[in-house]
């Protein structure tokens, strides 16, 4: 490979949110795009549920619209919310037209849709556009599909980015994004790709929690990044546990989708008791917030490892249909869910917030962009309603990808960039420090910062991550790069920006919950509950 790439645009993500903006722009310029594994690994290959849109001549934008402001517990935009919602329809009918093959409506529905619609957490009305229950998978592979036949758009898999390449900000000049500096995985060399426009497109960092639903992709790259190039990152402190996550020694956090709640799955305990009715009115279909702390509650209150979900009301022909890959895998680990209820516990599974951006997915530095679960757009608040993300990709994608392409013709290419420089590094010889401050940091990510938090347990962490971090950065120095140092290097990052963010904010709201801030419930005679 030469050592340096030049292409118009820098892609670095391979999900939902970077191949729709390959498409979007592979007609008019030439794309690079990164994955640090194959090209279809990340989280979009295992979402469920599906993607949020108004389809039903029964719903409407407003009723979406207020559903997500509600779920956002007053943090999101509302101009945004209003932006991405009105543009789903286009959205999907984009997916669509690429090819996903979205389940079709029953022939006796009673919606106006042609596809079939699911119901989650927070949504006043049936508006989940799916794929049985694989809707990632038939969404990824799609736009995979349509991105390996595109001629103008170089693929590196097995490539991981490890820095932005920026111009130096001054009184007189603003930062502009130049480039990346890009570890090949395979043969551990490091090479400068060069752009007019790079965009992050990374995936959240459920990573830095040791229970949860993310793959291994999910380290936070793009939001360390973005900061230590000098962006502001935003809503660090809202990460999303779902609620309902296979809970087996084999099954490492797999998802069992909301989608089922949606049809009448109850919430039980072990002696076959249904809690949710005292948490909220919502029941099992309050926002995800309300239902993981409500088990988080139950747990610790029994001292149980688990509650369950009961869906065995549906036969077995219904399920087979509906959820075939939870299905296959329950039964797989001995559990038929249309006989008795399924195991599960809460998991780190969404990250709410991450770098600033404007409605065309601008960041604060010219020429950089970032997009999908990455960015923090406004959407989401203080808590993501369910299957609004994988809309938000494509509806920022397809944004960014219009500003991007008007911008092109205004800026030259960079020059010749300043190489890697490995002159001070050696091989390291002790590996172990990697694995173990890994573990480290998702341990006591999930024992001091995790859904229900105190001031004196954050404090415990930011001791802890200030230590850790002064020693990864030590060794940063010292020995040549791998892919494990470099998203451990991100990891301890992207942790310290989420005790620092909760650290700061001095109330209970969304997913932020803490004991030392509770919330109050007034009740109509004027009773306190605190919550
Ligand atoms: P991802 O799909 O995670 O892709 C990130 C990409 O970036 C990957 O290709 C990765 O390899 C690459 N990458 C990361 N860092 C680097 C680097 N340094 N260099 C090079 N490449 C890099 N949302 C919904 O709306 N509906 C659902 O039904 C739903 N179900 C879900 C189920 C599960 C189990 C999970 C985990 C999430 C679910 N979500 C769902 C959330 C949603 O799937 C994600 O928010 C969304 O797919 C994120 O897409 P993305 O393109 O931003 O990132
Ligand atoms: C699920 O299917 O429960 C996941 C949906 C989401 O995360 O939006």
């Amino acid at each position: 490979m030469p050592d340096q790439q030049q292409h118009d645009v820098l892609i670095i993500g391979s999900g939902a949110a970077g191949l729709s903006l390959a498409l979007k722009l592979a007609d008019d310029a030439n794309v690079a795009v990164l994955s640090k594994e194959v090209l279809s690994e990340g989280a979009t290959l295992y979402a469920q549920g599906g993607v949020s849109a108004v389809l039903d001549e029964k719903d409407s934008i407003e009723s979406h619209v207020q559903d997500t402001l509600i779920t956002g517990s007053g943090l999101s935009d509302p101009e945004v919310v209003r932006f991405v919602v009105e543009r789903a329809h286009k959205s999907i009918d984009w997916l669509v037209k690429l090819g996903v093959n979205f389940t079709r409506a029953e022939t006796n529905s009673d919606s106006s849709s042609p596809f079939h619609l699911h119901q989650e957490g927070g949504h006043s009305h049936r508006r989940i556009i799916h794929a049985a229950d694989a809707t990632g998978r038939a969404i990824e592979t799609t736009l995979e599909s349509s991105v390996r036949q595109h001629p103008n758009i170089d693929l590196y898999e097995h490539h991981i980015a490890v820095d932005l390449i920026t111009t130096n900000k001054s009184s007189k000049h603003e930062s502009h994004c130049l480039g990346a500096y890009v570890l090949d995985i395979e043969d551990n060399s490091v090479t400068v790709f060069s752009a007019k426009n790079v965009v992050l497109a990374c995936g959240g960092a459920g990573k830095a929690y040791l229970y949860t639903s993310n793959p291994d992709s999910c380290t936070g790259d793009g939001i360390a990044m973005a900061w230590r190039a000098g962006c502001r990152i935003a809503n660090m402190e809202f990460i999303q546990f779902h609620p309902t996550c296979l809970y087996h020694p084999m099954a490492k956090s797999f998802l069992i989708s909301e989608a089922l709640r949606g049809e009448g799955a109850k919430l039980i305990l072990k002696n076959g008791d249904p809690f949710m009715q005292r948490y909220d009115e919502r029941e099992e279909l309050a926002p995800r917030d309300v239902v993981a702390r409500a088990i988080d509650y139950e747990m610790k209150r029994l001292g149980d490892d688990c509650v369950y979900l009961d869906i065995s009301h549906k036969s077995s022909k219904f399920i087979e249909k509906h959820f075939p890959t939870i299905n296959k895998r329950c039964l797989g680990l001995g559990i038929d869910m249309s006989q008795k209820p399924i195991p599960i516990v809460p998991a780190a599974h969404y990250t709410c917030g991450g770098v600033m951006i404007n409605q065309n997915g601008q960041t604060d530095i010219n020429g950089l962009y970032a997009i999908g679960e990455t960015s923090c757009s406004g959407l989401h608040g203080a808590n993501r309603m369910a299957s609004n993300s994988l809309l938000e990709c494509v509806v920022f994608a397809h944004a960014a990808s219009e500003a991007i392409l008007k911008s092109l013709a205004d800026i030259t290419m960079p020059g010749k960039l300043t190489k890697w420089d490995e002159s001070r590094v050696t091989d390291s010889d002790e590996e172990v420090v990697v694995s173990h401050n890994w573990d480290e940091i998702r341990r006591f990510m999930w024992d001091y910062v995790g859904i229900v938090r105190t001031t004196k347990r954050l404090q415990r962490a930011r001791h802890r991550i200030k230590l850790l971090k002064s020693e990864i950065t030590d060794y940063y120095g010292h020995f040549r790069i791998s892919k494990d140092l470099v998203e451990l290097r991100n990891l301890s990052v992207v942790a310290e920006l989420i005790i620092e963010s909760a650290l700061q904010r001095k109330e209970s709201r969304g997913l932020h919950f803490t004991t030392d801030y509770p919330i109050v419930k007034t009740s109509e005679t004027g009773e306190n509950t605190i919550l």
